[in-house]
C-alpha cells in the first residue's frame, strides 16, 4: 500500500509517495532524498546521530515513521546555513573544536539548535550536558561540544536582549 505525504524540508515543500508506509523519516531523508548529512548510528534511538527538527522540536528520525510527520516542517543539518554563512551553532562548533571524527556532529548540532530554542540551560554546563545526553559522541569531543553550545546560547541571548532593547 503506498501513500502520499506532504512535508516542508529545509524550506522546500515536497510531496512524497511512500511505497512502504513503514519507512522511517531517517531512511526517507538519507535514501530517498539524498540528505545524507543526517547520520545513521544505532538506528534504534540510542545515539542521537539522526537528530533532526520537526516543527522546531528535536527528534530521533530513526524512531519516527515518515507517515507520522505528514504536514510538518523538517529541518536537517543541510538546512541550517544561509548560503555560505554558517548557522551560529555550526560556527560555534568550529570555533570551540567541538568535533573530532565528526560522525555524531550533525545530530549534536541539531540537538543544540533545538535545545537553545527551548530556552533552557542558559549558561549552565551541567544542564547542557544533561539535556544533550541523548547524543552520544564516542571520541570524547564533549568538552568542545559543551563550550560550543554555551557560546551559541550566549550569542543567542545577546541577540534577543538587543532586539528587546531596540
Ligand atoms: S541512529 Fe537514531 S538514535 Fe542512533
Ligand atoms: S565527534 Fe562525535 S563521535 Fe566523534
Amino acid at each position: 500500500m503506498s501513500l502520499s505525504i506532504s512535508l516542508t524540508i529545509n524550506g522546500d515543500a515536497r510531496t512524497i509517495v511512500l511505497e512502504d508506509p513503514r519507512v522511517t523519516l531517517l531512511d526517507l531523508l538519507r535514501e530517498r532524498l539524498q540528505l545524507t548529512g543526517t547520520k545513521k548510528g544505532c538506528d534504534r534511538g540510542q545515539c542521537g546521530a539522526c537528530t533532526v527538527l520537526v516543527d522546531g522540536r528535536r527528534i530521533n528520525s530513526c524512531l519516527t515513521l515518515a507517515m507520522t510527520v505528514d504536514g510538518a516542517h523538517v529541518t536537517t543539518i543541510e538546512g541550517l546555513a544561509t548560503g555560505d554563512e554558517l548557522h551560529p551553532v555550526q560556527a560555534a562548533f568550529l570555533d570551540c573544536d567541538g568535533l573530532q571524527c565528526g560522525y555524531c556532529t550533525p545530530g549534536q548540532i541539531m540537538s543544540a539548535v533545538g535545545l537553545i530554542a527551548e530556552g533552557q540551560a542558559v549558561g549552565d554546563p551541567e544542564r547542557v550536558r544533561e539535556l544533550m545526553s541523548g547524543n552520544i559522541c564516542r571520541c570524547g569531543a564533549y568538552k568542545g561540544i559543551t563550550e560550543a553550545v554555551l557560546a551559541a546560547m550566549e550569542k543567542d541571548a545577546t541577540i534577543f536582549k538587543e532586539r528587546d532593547a531596540a
